[in-house]
Order: C-alpha cells, then sequence, then structure tokens
C-alpha cells in the first residue's frame, strides 16, 4: 500500500464531492424547475453540510430531451438555469465558501440542435460533416452495423434528405461527435479551455469511454448470456463501440489541459470492470482522468462478503498512484435507501464516508430519499420511456428536494417538474436539521469526522475479518489507526477487534450518532456486540 504524503495531498483527494441534479435542486423564478440562482442560495446548506466540491449536471442550452445531457451550445447557459453572469456570481460565491465547482462535460455526443449538428447534416460537402458519424446504409438499406443504443433500438437514424445514416449511443436525438476529425478536438478543448479560464475546478466527463469508436465500425458480438428482462443494449457486446485503446489518448490531453491549469480535477463516468477501469488512471508520465468513476457500491448486492471482495478487487487493481473514489447514489442510479431500506442508508453513509478513496454523496442521499413512485402520466426519463417494463426509470432519483414543510416542500412555489418524495412533510432538510439523530445529522458530524481525521481522509486501509454481516476495516495514518465495522445486516453480530488492540473511543455510531447520546458508550470492550444495522468508527489503541 502506497503512503500518502500528507503535505502534499490535493483537495480533491481529501475532499468529498456533492452532485446537485440542477432541475431539482432549488426553484427561484416559479417555474417548477431548479436553476442557478436557486443553488446559490442553498450554498450556506452545503457548506455547513462539510462538503468540498460540488459538480453539476449539464446546465448548458439544450432542447432537455435528456435533461440537459443533450447540448445545444457548450458555451452557454440554458434561459431555463440562468445566464452566464449568473453562472460566474454562482462560481465566485461557491469560491468565497472555500467550495469549488465542477461542471459536466459530455464530449460523445451533441444535440440535434446543435449549430454544428444541424450544418453537418445539411450536405454531405459541408465542412462539419465529418464531426459526426456518418455511414451508407447497408447493402440491404438498412443500418450500417448491428450497434443497439443505449436507451433501446439501433445505434443508426436514417436521414432522407441526405441518404446516410448518422449514430448515436443515446437517443436519435443525440448525434455522436467523430473524435477521429481533428478539429472536433480543437473544438473540444476550446470549450475545456472557455470554462477553465472562468475559473471552474474540473469537469465530470460524461460516458467517457464510449468517445471514440472502432473505425471500421465492426458488428458487435452478440451477448450469449442475454435475458428479456435486461436492457435491449445488452443484447451485444459493446466490443468495438466503447472503450477502444485511442480513447486512453484523448483522456491523456484533457488531463494535460486540466494540469496546465493547476489544481483542477477530472473524473470519467466509466462503466467498466476493474482492470478496464484502471487503464483510464494512465500512466505516472501520462496521466488520464484523476478519478475514473467507481461504481461498485451502485452496482453491488448490499452484502458484506459481497463488498468486502470488491473493495479488495478495486484496491489491487489500482495502479501506484491512482486514487480510488467510491459513489453510491446518482441522477441515473437507484436511491440508495430504495435500495437497502431506512436503517441501511445509515451504514450506507458510514461506508461512504470512511472508505479510502473520494466519496461522491448525491443530493438527497444525505436526508435518505427513498422510493418515490412516478404516476404514469408524470414519468419524463426518456430511458424508463424508451424502455418501459424494465424499471429503467430514472425520474425516481431525480424528484425535487425537499427543503421544508412548506408548500411543494420549499423547492418552488409552483408545482415541480417531477412530483416529491412522499413524505417530503417530514423527511425535509429542516426536519432533518433539526433533529440530532437524523440521517441528515449522521451525515454532517461524519463528514466532521472525515474532515478531522487523516486516517479517513487519506489513511492506508486494511480489510480485516469479521463477523457474518460484517464489514470491518481499519484506515490508518500517522500513528492513528480507527477500526470502522458495519452490520449489513439486521441481526445482532459480535463485534470482532483486531488482537492486539483495544478501542479507545467510539468516534461514530449510525445508532446514536449525537454527541450527547454518544458519550455514555464511549468505551467498549472486546465481548461487545454491534447491533442490527449498527455501524461504528472506533479509534484503537495497542495493547501493551
Ligand atoms: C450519462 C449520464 C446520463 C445520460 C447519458 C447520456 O450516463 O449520466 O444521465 O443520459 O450519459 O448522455
Amino acid at each position: 500500500m502506497v503512503r500518502v504524503d500528507h503535505r502534499q495531498v490535493p483537495w480533491w483527494k481529501k475532499g468529498v464531492i456533492y452532485q446537485i441534479y440542477p432541475r431539482s435542486f432549488q426553484d427561484s423564478d416559479a417555474d417548477g424547475v431548479g436553476d442557478l440562482v436557486g443553488i446559490k442560495s442553498r450554498l450556506d446548506y452545503l457548506a455547513s453540510l462539510g462538503i468540498d466540491a460540488v459538480w453539476l449536471s449539464p446546465i448548458y442550452p439544450s432542447p432537455m430531451a435528456d435533461f440537459g445531457y443533450d447540448i445545444a451550445d457548450y458555451c452557454g447557459i440554458d434561459p431555463m438555469f440562468g445566464d452566464l453572469t449568473g453562472f460566474d456570481r454562482l462560481l465566485s460565491a461557491v469560491h468565497a465558501r472555500g467550495l469549488r465547482l465542477l461542471l459536466d462535460f459530455v464530449p460523445n455526443h451533441t444535440s440535434d440542435q446543435h449549430p454544428w449538428f444541424i450544418q453537418s447534416r445539411s450536405s454531405r460537402e459541408n465542412p462539419k460533416r465529418d464531426w459526426y458519424i456518418w455511414r451508407d446504409p447497408a447493402p440491404d438499406g438498412g443500418p450500417p452495423n448491428n450497434w443497439i443504443s443505449d436507451f433501446g433500438g439501433s445505434s443508426w437514424e436514417w436521414d432522407a434528405s441526405t441518404g446516410q445514416y448518422y449514430l448515436h449511443a443515446f437517443l436519435t436525438s443525440q448525434p455522436d461527435i467523430n473524435w477521429r476529425e481533428p478539429q472536433v478536438r480543437e473544438a473540444m478543448m476550446a470549450v475545456l479551455r472557455f470554462w477553465l479560464d472562468r475559473g471552474v475546478d474540473g469537469f465530470r466527463i460524461d460516458v467517457l469511454w464510449h468517445i471514440i469508436k472502432a473505425a471500421t465500425l465492426p458488428d458487435n458480438p452478440i451477448n450469449a448470456d442475454w435475458t428479456p428482462d435486461r436492457t435491449q443494449r445488452d443484447r451485444l457486446i459493446q466490443l468495438h463501440s466503447t472503450d477502444q485503446p485511442e480513447a486512453h489518448a484523448i483522456s491523456a490531453d484533457f488531463r494535460a489541459l486540466a494540469d496546465s491549469y493547476g489544481d483542477r480535477v477530472l473524473i470519467g463516468e466509466i462503466c467498466l470492470p476493474n482492470d478496464r477501469l484502471a487503464r483510464w488512471y494512465g500512466t505516472a508520465n501520462r496521466p488520464q482522468v484523476h478519478m475514473p468513476f467507481n461504481f461498485q457500491l451502485i452496482e453491488s448486492v448490499w452484502d458484506a462478503a459481497v463488498i468486502r471482495q470488491s473493495i479488495a478487487d478495486y484496491e489491487a487493481s489500482l495502479p501506484e498512484f491512482g486514487w480510488p473514489n467510491w459513489v453510491i447514489g446518482s441522477h441515473d442510479a437507484a436511491r440508495i435507501a430504495a435500495r437497502v431500506g431506512d436503517a441501511q442508508a445509515r451504514v450506507a453513509a458510514m461506508l461512504l464516508l470512511t472508505l479510502r478513496g473520494t466519496p461522491t454523496l448525491y443530493q438527497g442521499d444525505e436526508i435518505g430519499i427513498g422510493k418515490v413512485t412516478i404516476p404514469p402520466d408524470r414519468v419524463r426519463d426518456p430511458q424508463g420511456l424508451r424502455q418501459p417494463g424494465l424499471g429503467l426509470g430514472r425520474d425516481r432519483s431525480r424528484t425535487p428536494m425537499p427543503w421544508d414543510g412548506s408548500t411543494h416542500a420549499g423547492f418552488s412555489t409552483l408545482d415541480p417538474w417531477l412530483p416529491l418524495n412522499e413524505d417530503w412533510p417530514t423527511r425535509n432538510v429542516a426536519a432533518q436539521d433539526r433533529d440530532a439523530d437524523s440521517l441528515l445529522s449522521l451525515y454532517r458530524s461524519l463528514l466532521a469526522l472525515r474532515r478531522s481525521h487523516d486516517a479517513l481522509a487519506i489513511g492506508e486501509i486494511t480489510l480485516v475479518d469479521a463477523a457474518e454481516d460484517v464489514l470491518a476495516y481499519q484506515r490508518r495514518h500517522a500513528g492513528e489507526s480507527l477500526l470502522i465495522v458495519l452490520n449489513l445486516g439486521g441481526k445482532t453480530r459480535p463485534l470482532m477487534l483486531p488482537t492486539k488492540t483495544c478501542v479507545a473511543e467510539v468516534l461514530a455510531s449510525t445508532l446514536l450518532p449525537s454527541t450527547a447520546s454518544r458519550s455514555h458508550r464511549a468505551f467498549r470492550s472486546v465481548d461487545n456486540v454491534l447491533a442490527p444495522d449498527e455501524g461504528l468508527v472506533l479509534r484503537l489503541k495497542e495493547k501493551h
């Protein structure tokens, strides 16, 4: 295990990232959709929560077919969210609180309303024709190959006026960019410079592993394991449409540009198994993204043995200089509290904030928004609408932030674009703020603990043996040794301490998070037990 030199630790290694889904964070202009002024008005909340950086899902001009991931102008702000002046104000206000701001960079595709695509599709001779991926039909007149869009259906859309198909990995209105065209690369680098010059602290890069395709666009192999309960995309193995060797050079170029601006950070959205994920760190001499997102906690079953193994496998897969990261929620995934329930959502909070690596916390998970039922007439997500019946709808994790018990939960004065969580009158920020034992209070105390203990922020990690259903690991740094024990089940389990140690202090508990209630059990001995759903952060002392 590599020891981290405390003095040289960049902010993004010690920091915690908070993802904002701008449509659903705070509305300020009574249209039922969140905006930048709204986000600015909630910065004190974020600062008091104890996070370090905010990542905003896309805020650029967009027809909103994929709610902003279909960009019509990379260097502007959608009027629904505000304007560039408002963005600059937001960025200054973020920085004034000692926080950082990351934007979402979506380089794989644009909207079909982007001027580049409008020009590209206007004629085969247009200079921007090659900025996108156009091909003649197959001999039978059908699509050029068998690729399937991630949102279902063929990846190819016929353009009658120019007599060719164009490629789209997602919606037909999200044409894929041709990253083999040098002018596109230059234009995209200019986009990054535009925002870096304005002072943004980095980017989350959307579907980075999709960015370039095999040059000859061969058919993808059939996936023999596919079953009808899986997405249409999974009928094929995306061998030629994703994770191409040439993509790594592009990723390294992004990094070189970011590094030329100082301490900026790049996080890549990459859904691949560990061995292929690790390659996106690049090499020490030619690094790529600082952190390829690690989605294992989102994909894994909630089982101590399985999670223990995935932590071990992930840690083992990292290059020596590669910094880990962990995610338990996003605007694409099911809510963690919906997956594991209220009691285990507290354990999940402790897991996320005590593992080695930068955590990304998704808005609303800090108050445990759980399962939200979206009435059929209010479903908005294109992925859910295009492949109904598979439970793919993403509206469930995009519902507005419930701030308080007032009309529309203080999110807006108008009925929000998506319904609120049904339990918003009691599950909201203000209510949990008042309750020292709420999930929000637990998040606050864990974030503070992480900040005050380098063992948690940058220490090494060692998995330790534990009872059934229990996940346990030690975090160590500069003479401090912490033990995290998490009961992922509903039964009482023994608390097995490593031999040669005894507990000095309980620093945090998922069951009794408030300081007052914790003090009476500050010391525990070896024969103690873990209650159902209990997670503890313990400071250990060596026995003499
Ligand atoms: C990413 C985004 C998702 C979007 C897709 C296409 O996976 O997280 O929300 O639909 O890319 O841009």
